[in-house]
């Protein structure tokens, strides 16, 4: 991202620091989460515009508590500390961080009232008071000489507080999160008016800097792309395809567990529309062979994905000068599955496109999209000119259909599973709603129930339908669908679906539950 402003977000275990990130990019400036201990000569080459030091589990006087580089705090790049961040900032510059007052009860979580007393910086353009949302358990006991305070509430005296001589903020609430009314503010106030960071890290900026360094990157060498028919690597094509139209060739594997007619469609675009070199690859059968009896969903995950790469570096073999293999890895893939940068974030889920890559690849990977997120995405799509029926695609896990249907995946439920989904997302589109709904999609659960069709009994399978809104993935909520749109779904899939006698909605909000249901 050269010729931008950089901000480094500090992890230390926060499950919220990654909204800080999605924060700070709405304001137009590029950011990236580095692990809590990177250290000043670190940041001194990454020449930082400002650093934000995320929340976390831990109390400060714990055994092995995550800790930072002191030497961070005085090297002039302005500093934000965020609940954890503020307490470690405070104790390595000497102050007390004590239980707070409603410790005894566990902590002190949900909204409270900020009353602001230095509207200067941090809290400018803000009302005098307003709320906010905390989540900790210990806080800054006592301001000593060097920090003044700049916004306290009942329970929590030292909410905000500022360093007199070096340029070191910290918060004891949780701007990042919607709950804190201002947030937005906050996290601008800090990026604009602190750090004097432009702002100018768009969708534009983003694609001539990424054609410029893939073209850099590439040479007159050969680039293969794995494409998914989803947005990501829709637009990693585009991209190279806009750097180097004549080193891209496209590779499509049909796994078998896709949604219905997709291949056929990604053929359509890609070969038809794009004119892009586009070779499919039927591997349904191998995929199905390697998958017969497995249950776990992480094995199947790791099955797919080793197998995905065999046929993908199968089929690139026949590619001549293919030296680099392009990924449409998002940022949301690297930071669950490998914890940011060996970050303490605990792995959810091993992601197909990012799990199991063989030593012995001979390709270099290009991962263009690797620090952006969904949304990010998609208006990068935009620019690039995409089609509104590829920026608009639903996400689509790699492992496909695997990680929705519970329990052994054989070819008979994916074509069950296939049909009901059809159905689903035929009424999602024509209700209107498609844009509005992050992902719509149906699972296939490994129980019967029974039911009653004409004069017979049925013993047939259910499906759940999932719904979710969200704006990176990262946290959903289940979407308040008009009751009508499931009924039409539920009434044409029990019909239309033979197998299926009965349709449920999912209604768990991510965290604690996640998207896929494996
Ligand atoms: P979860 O289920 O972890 O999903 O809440 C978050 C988002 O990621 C998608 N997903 C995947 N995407 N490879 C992908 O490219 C994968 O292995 C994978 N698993 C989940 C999921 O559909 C949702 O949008």
């Amino acid at each position: 991202m050269a010729g931008h402003d950089l901000v480094l977000i500090f992890d230390f275990g926060s499950q919220y620091t990654q909204l800080i990130a999605r924060r700070v990019r709405e304001q137009n400036v590029y950011c990236e989460i580095v692990h809590g201990d990177c250290d000043a000569a670190r940041v001194r080459a990454r020449a930082p515009k400002g650093i934000i030091l995320s929340g976390g589990p831990a109390s400060v006087y714990q055994p092995g508590a995550p800790t930072m580089d002191a030497a961070v705090l005085s090297l002039g790049v302005p500093v934000l500390g965020i609940c954890y961040g503020l307490q470690l900032s405070a104790h390595l510059l000497g102050l007390v961080v004590a239980p707070a007052a409603s410790h005894a009860a566990g902590g002190e979580y949900g909204r409270r009232e900020v009353r602001v007393a230095n509207a200067d910086g941090l809290f400018a353009g803000l009302p005098p008071a307003f709320t906010v949302w905390m989540s900790h358990g210990d806080q800054v006991a006592d301001p000593g000489g060097e920090f003044e305070v700049l916004a306290s509430t009942d329970t929590c005296p030292l909410a905000a507080l500022r360093h007199r001589r070096l340029p070191l903020y910290g918060v004891q609430f949780h701007p990042e999160v919607t709950h804190t009314d201002g947030g937005r503010e906050i996290v601008r106030n800090f990026l604009r008016g602190v750090c004097g960071a432009a702002g100018d890290w768009t969708p534009s900026s983003f694609v001539d800097d990424a054609v410029a360094t893939i073209r850099a990157r590439i040479g007159a060498n050969h680039v293969v792309c794995a494409l998914s028919g989803g947005v990501d690597s829709a637009v990693v094509a585009a991209l190279i395809h806009r750097a180097a139209p004549r080193q891209l060739t496209c590779v499509f594997v049909d796994n078998g567990l896709l949604r219905k007619g997709e291949a056929r469609q990604v053929e359509e675009t890609f070969r038809g529309h794009f004119h892009m070199d586009l070779r499919v690859v039927d591997a349904s059968r191998r995929f199905h062979e390697r998958l017969a009896g497995v249950e776990d969903p992480e094995e199947k995950r790791i099955r797919i994905g080793h197998l995905f790469i065999e046929v993908f570096t199968e089929e690139a073999r026949h590619i001549p000068d293919a030296r680099f293999l392009a990924q449409g890895t998002l940022y949301p893939d690297v930071i669950e599955s490998v914890a940011a940068h060996g970050g303490p974030t605990a792995t959810i889920k091993r992601h197909h496109n990012v799990g199991g890559l063989p030593r012995t690849l001979r390709f270099e990977l290009l991962e263009p999209l690797r620090f952006l997120f969904k949304d990010e995405v998609r208006a990068i799509g935009q620019a690039l000119g995409l089609p509104d029926r590829i920026v608009w695609r639903h996400p689509f896990p790699g492992p496909g259909m695997a990680v929705r249907i519970l329990g052994p995946v054989t070819p008979q439920r994916v074509a069950l599973l296939q049909e009901a989904d059809a159905v689903t997302l035929d009424e999602v589109w024509k209700s209107g709603l498609a844009r509005e709904i992050w992902q719509a999609f149906t699972v296939l659960l490994p129980v019967r129930t029974v039911g009653v069709m004409g004069d017979g009994r049925t013993y047939d399978h259910v499906a759940a339908l999932r719904f979710v809104t969200s704006t990176d993935g990262m946290t959903a909520d289940w979407a308040r669908v008009p009751h009508d749109l499931l009924a039409r779904i539920s009434a044409r899939i029990i019909n239309e679906v033979r197998g299926i006698n009965r349709v449920v909605y999912d209604i768990s909000s991510k965290p604690p539950a996640t998207i896929e249901w494996e």
